[in-house]
């Protein structure tokens, strides 16, 4: 079944278009998930393998097919080339909210461009889906995802302590929100 937050033609911006990832975009998706700078402060290791990639697919699969989120690559328009992922996940459709998250190939920061690719999921999300919630959770010592948040307007609700246990070190996450509200009437 298809998700309700599936987005099978994509969301095209001025270099960029954002869509539903495909099996044939884990070739790219390997590159970049496999760079320990890329993947520092995400809950898992650097990729090694097609293998998974193909494993993280099949997840990305299961989740959408229980309606609990999408999974989508930004596509640079110039090359057709992906270079970043993006995803809205623990979809709650009765609260009508969702948990952003991102990564954009190492070679691609500081261009703005994940500013650009989530700007226009988070417009599909309030205008089109009618969400009224957005949340992510960062580690605060991740400048980059904290800069980015805090300039898409999202705001620093709290500090969840502890909270993440991975690659064998507990961290605090900070959790951000943003309304539809904030969004739609800046
Ligand atoms: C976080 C990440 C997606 C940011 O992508 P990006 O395309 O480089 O970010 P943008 O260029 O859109 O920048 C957004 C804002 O953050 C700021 N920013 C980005 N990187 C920064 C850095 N290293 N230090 C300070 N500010 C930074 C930008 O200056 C910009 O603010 P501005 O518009 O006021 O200048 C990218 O660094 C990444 O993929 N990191 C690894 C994966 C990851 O950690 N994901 C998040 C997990 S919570």
């Amino acid at each position: 079944m298809a998700s309700p937050l599936s987005l099978p033609t994509g969301l095209v911006s001025p270099r960029l278009c954002v869509r539903d990832v495909q099996e044939a975009d884990l070739a790219d998706l390997l590159k970049f998930n496999a760079v320990d700078a890329v993947t520092q402060f995400l809950p898992y290791t650097s990729w090694t393998s097609l293998q998974q990639a193909q494993d993280w697919y099949s997840r990305m699969q299961a989740m959408a097919d229980l309606g609990a989120g999408q999974q989508y690559v930004i596509v640079d328009k110039k090359t057709q080339c992906c270079i970043g992922s993006c995803l809205l996940m623990r979809f709650d459709a009765a609260s009508a909210r969702a948990e952003l998250g991102y990564v954009l190939s190492q070679d691609y920061w500081r261009q703005g461009l994940m500013r650009e690719a989530v700007s226009t999921l988070i417009e599909q999300a309030f205008s089109v889906w009618g969400l009224a919630r957005l949340e992510a959770e960062v580690n605060p010592r991740n400048t980059p995802s904290v800069h980015l948040l805090e300039r898409l307007g999202f705001r620093r609700e709290g500090l969840l302590r502890q909270r993440w246990l991975a690659k064998g070190q507990r961290y605090d996450t900070a959790i951000y929100g943003l309304l539809a509200d904030e969004w739609l009437n800046p």
